[in-house]
């Protein structure tokens, strides 16, 4: 008999669970849009799963050396969103970065023979800078969240403009996400090289918006890259219900100075015109 608890009752896939759901129902993850890669910690995992036994092993087609060992829930590509919560060993895997960094290893999951997100090498890449800023960072979130989608086809897209837009469009905008928004135009997706462009962005932004496809968020854990895209979101949406129409009101440059200053955040200066 396996000493080992059940892998659902796992806080780790129960919180991937329910933030799946949770994006689902907000609209952002039609079909099979939106992906999530959550890093764990081995002694967490190892008390559902032998870590070093594997199902099967993938490639990842991307030299991951630096994440050798490293052990991530993972979204199925292709798998629905809304799906998840009902089929979890189907719609998500747990794998682990293996050989010379060119593989995994899936642990859990991926139960018809499924692969990880075929964005997977912008989340890996971006799992990298993110690590070397902040050692605690833990979570690569993707989504094609409506109205951030919308606002890039009618807004400048340059990153300055865009984040002062944003910050204007609410008054907790500047406090949660002080250090901007990144900006990629439009690229082709699920390939290199928009992996290594993310996560260059990913290397000044905790946020990086693709241009006509949607987002890309990091955090700590799954409720601060969920919040920060929330907050990106909800500013966006503002923008969108303004819709063109004339402004009489704005959160002034010396308003958002003195805002950032009174929560002690680490705005981007250059970005205010004072
Ligand atoms: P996957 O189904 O491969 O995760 O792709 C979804 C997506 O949003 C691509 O950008
Ligand atoms: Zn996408």
């Amino acid at each position: 008999m396996s000493n080992k608890k059940e892998i659902l009752t796992a806080p780790f896939v129960i919180e991937t669970i329910r933030t799946c759901s949770n994006m689902y129902r907000l609209g952002w993850d039609e079909r099979n849009g939106g992906n999530i890669s959550f890093m764990l910690e081995e002694k967490d995992v190892a008390e559902y799963l032998d870590v070093n036994k594997a199902i099967r092993q993938i490639e990842v087609k991307f030299d991951a050396r630096e994440l050798l060992g490293k052990i991530f829930i993972v979204t199925g590509t292709g798998k629905y969103f809304k799906n998840v919560e009902f089929d979890p060993a189907k719609n998500l895997g747990i794998i682990r970065i293996t050989g010379d960094g060119a593989k995994a290893d899936v642990l859990w999951g991926f139960s018809d023979g499924g692969r990880p997100t075929s964005e997977l090498p912008a989340h890996l890449m971006s799992h990298i800078e993110r690590l070397k800023i902040d050692p605690s960072h833990r979570v690569i979130m993707h989504t094609h969240s409506t109205n951030t989608l919308a606002m890039t086809y009618i807004h400048e897209l340059s990153e300055r403009a865009f984040t002062r837009t944003l910050w204007q469009m609410s008054t907790e905008c500047i406090v949660v996400f002080p250090d901007g928004v990144g900006i990629l135009p439009w690229m082709l997706c699920g390939n290199d090289e928009i992996g290594r462009a993310t996560a260059k962005k990913m290397r000044e932004f905790r946020l990086c918006v693709w241009a006509m496809h949607g987002i890309f968020g990091s955090g700590r854990d799954l409720d601060e890259a969920f919040g920060l895209i929330e907050t990106v979101e909800k500013g966006a949406t503002i923008y969108m219900n303004i819709g063109g129409r004339k402004i009489l009101n704005t959160i002034k440059d010396g308003e958002l100075k003195i805002l950032a200053e009174a929560f002690g955040v680490n705005y981007r200066k250059d970005y205010l015109d004072i």
